[in-house]
């Protein structure tokens, strides 16, 4: 476990501040996206839950792996776990399904149908299962002829199949992207898709993986995701592995200048599923996942077996002060603020003046790394005006104290690790942080 040891280094007055230049960083950057998002009234924090995909995959063999392979029990343990070991009560509330749990044909009537030897008891029956545990159903298809794994697309057959979901009490939808016919239809099919939901009446959490198909072609237009969809894939798929981890949050980094505009309250940048608890993470690499997901504003996602899962994974999921990091109000997405070596410091402006900051060690050989730095490069430099309050939320919780504006922190943090904090501004008479006009 990685250990933070806190000193004020620096007592030095404040001076030489241009407040004005300040207070216009600031103002920019708590203002909300420019952007409408869809109106459904769905998704207004990241969307919280399990999606089978990146642990179970496309297992369809129930006959040599019946507890593994994608079947309605599958689901069914999960949402009785989900229930039963606290994950509801921290906010995890959709089960979701992926790719693979289609029959291979569309019935008589060109309705879509479960796998019956798998979903024997069809999806509408598993639908009222998870509801009668208080928990939300997601389903996947695909906006072209075929899934990703070959089962039947969802083209040509956007409003039926929207009606078929919202008839069997379907919750969210994961819409993949494969199999489309040109980048016309695979946009028109996204769109088309959004308002066949809104058609049928019931709320759908509508899940896209528009941009990430789009974007070897041409850049995304985050202003029409963001109105069509409540979160969106930028990226490849997550797998079990730190390289996997460290690429995401790479090409998140350098990517920000688009990204991070795009997010707020109905509409998520998707980095893909927590992988927390599996087997390709170390404890470190776990918490850094958890740590910049927060910060990302991200879909929390897992994607493990909660039937079998360590305590100290468990535990990270639940902790509930991470959670309300990632669950912020002010629904601001995170950015990398600076990197410096084998480190980097992220940071995202969080609800009542506060913000959320993870320190970063890249290195990936010899021990825990000390990094000083100062507080006023944090929160575009009025975030801690004039003194804050620090806590570390990971990797264990510990109140630091108070921190004038002009000290430095210092953290230590193992390879491949992160410290998570919080920091909350104290506001006293003289503190530029009272700023009425701002509220
Ligand atoms: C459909 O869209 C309209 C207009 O944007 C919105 O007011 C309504 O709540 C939506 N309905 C559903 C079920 O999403
Ligand atoms: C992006 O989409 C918005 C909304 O549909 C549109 O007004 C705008 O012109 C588009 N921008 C570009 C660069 O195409």
């Amino acid at each position: 476990m990685s250990s933070v040891r806190a000193t004020v280094l620096g007592q030095e007055r404040a001076r030489g501040r241009n407040l004005k230049l300040a207070v216009g960083l600031l103002l920019a950057v708590l203002a909300g996206p420019g952007v409408s998002a869809l109106d459904n009234g769905l998704a207004l924090t990241p969307t919280m839950g399990w999606l089978h995909w990146e642990r179970f995959t496309c297992n369809v063999d129930c006959q040599e792996d019946p507890e593994n392979c994608i079947s309605e029990q599958l689901f069914m343990q999960m949402a009785e776990l989900m229930v039963s070991d606290g994950w509801k009560a921290v906010g995890y509330e959709y089960v979701c399904i992926d790719d693979c749990w289609l029959a291979s044909q569309r019935d008589e009537n060109g309705r879509l149908k479960a796998d019956p030897k798998r979903f024997p008891n069809g999806i509408q029956h598993l639908a009222n299962y998870v509801h009668s545990k208080g928990l939300k159903l997601g389903i996947y298809q695909d906006v072209g002829t075929h899934t990703c794994a070959g089962y039947p697309g969802s083209y040509g057959y956007y409003d039926i199949d929207a009606q078929t979901f919202a008839d069997w009490g379907v919750d969210l939808l994961k819409f993949d992207g494969c199999n489309y016919k040109n980048l016309e239809s695979l946009k028109e099919g996204y769109r088309h898709m959004s308002f066949a939901l809104n058609n049928t009446g019931r709320r759908i959490l509508y899940s896209c993986e528009w941009p990430l198909y789009i974007r070897p072609f041409q850049q995304p237009n985050y202003t029409e995701i963001r109105q069509y969809c409540n979160h969106w894939r930028n990226f490849g798929d997550i797998f079990d592995s730190w390289n996997s981890v460290k690429g995401i949050l790479a090409w998140t980094a350098s990517n920000q200048e688009s990204l991070v505009p795009a997010a707020g309250p109905g509409g998520w940048n998707d980095p893909d599923m927590l992988v927390i608890g599996n087997f390709g993470l170390s404890w470190e690499q776990q918490i850094t996942q958890m740590a910049l997901w927060a910060i990302m504003a991200a879909p929390l996602f897992m994607s493990n077996d909660l039937r079998h899962i360590n305590p100290q994974s468990k535990s990270l999921l639940q902790n509930k002060d991470v959670i309300a990091v990632n669950q912020d109000p002010l629904g601001k997405q995170g950015y990398r603020l600076r990197k410096e070596k084998d480190f980097e410091v992220w940071e995202r402006p969080l609800s009542n003046l506060a913000w959320a900051v993870a320190v970063l060690n890249q290195k990936e050989i010899g021990g825990p790394q000390n990094y000083v730095f100062s507080i006023s490069v944090l929160g575009k430099g009025l975030g801690c005006s004039p003194a804050c309050h620090i806590t570390q939320i990971l990797p264990e919780k510990k109140e630091l104290g108070l921190y004038e504006w002009t000290s430095h922190l210092k953290v230590r943090v193992n390879p491949t690790g992160t410290v998570l904090l919080k920091l909350k501004p104290i506001q006293n008479e003289s503190g530029c942080f009272q700023l009425p006009h701002l509220r």
